[in-house]
C-alpha cells in the first residue's frame, strides 16, 4: 500500500515544529514590543548617560588621587587631534585592563561627555554627532 506521508516524519513530530515555530513566534513578538515601540528613528541601542558611563568605567583609574591613569585634561585629549582618533583610541585601549570591551552606546557617550565637559569641540552639544575629522581644540 502507498503512503503520501514520508516514513521518518510522524504525526507527532510534525505537530512538534509546529509548536516550536509558533513559540518563537510569541517570543519574538514579546520581544518586538519592548523593542519596537522605540521611534524608527532611534538608534538600536539605548542612549547612556556620558557622566555616568565615564564615572563607572574610567574616573576610578583617571580621576582619582593616585591613578594608575593620568588626569584626563583638555591637554591630554587634545593631543589626539581629532574626535575620530580620539574615538578610535579609547575604544582600542580603554578601559586599560579590558580595551574594546564596553558597548558601543557606552563608548558613544563617553567620547561625547569628554568632549562636551572639557570643551574640546565649539558648538558640540548642538552639532552632534560630529564628523570624525572635527578638530580637537580646547576652547
Ligand atoms: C584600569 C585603569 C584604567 C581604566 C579603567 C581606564 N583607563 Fe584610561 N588609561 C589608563 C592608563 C594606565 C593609561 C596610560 C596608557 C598608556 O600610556 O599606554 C590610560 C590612558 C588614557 C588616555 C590617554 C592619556 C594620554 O596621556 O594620552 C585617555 C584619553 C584615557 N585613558 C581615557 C580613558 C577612558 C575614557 C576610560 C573609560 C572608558 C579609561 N581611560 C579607562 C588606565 C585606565
Amino acid at each position: 500500500m502507498y503512503s503520501y506521508a514520508h516514513p521518518s516524519i510522524s504525526a507527532h513530530a510534525l505537530a512538534k515544529t509546529a509548536r516550536g515555530l509558533r513559540r518563537g513566534r510569541l517570543i519574538a513578538a514579546a520581544a518586538c514590543l519592548v523593542a519596537c515601540s522605540r521611534d524608527a528613528e532611534a538608534p538600536d541601542t539605548p542612549a547612556v548617560d556620558g557622566e555616568w558611563a565615564y564615572t563607572a568605567r574610567c574616573s576610578y583609574c583617571h580621576d582619582v588621587p593616585n591613578g594608575i591613569g593620568a588626569a584626563v585634561t583638555p591637554g591630554v585629549l587634545a593631543a589626539y587631534s581629532t574626535v575620530g582618533q580620539l574615538d578610535r583610541y579609547l575604544r582600542v585601549a580603554m578601559p586599560h585592563q579590558a580595551p574594546g570591551s564596553l558597548p558601543d552606546n557606552e563608548y558613544d557617550a563617553i567620547l561625547r561627555y569628554l568632549i562636551e565637559s572639557r570643551r574640546m569641540v565649539p558648538g558640540a552639544t548642538d552639532a552632534w554627532p560630529l564628523p570624525d575629522s572635527t578638530l580637537l581644540e580646547p576652547g
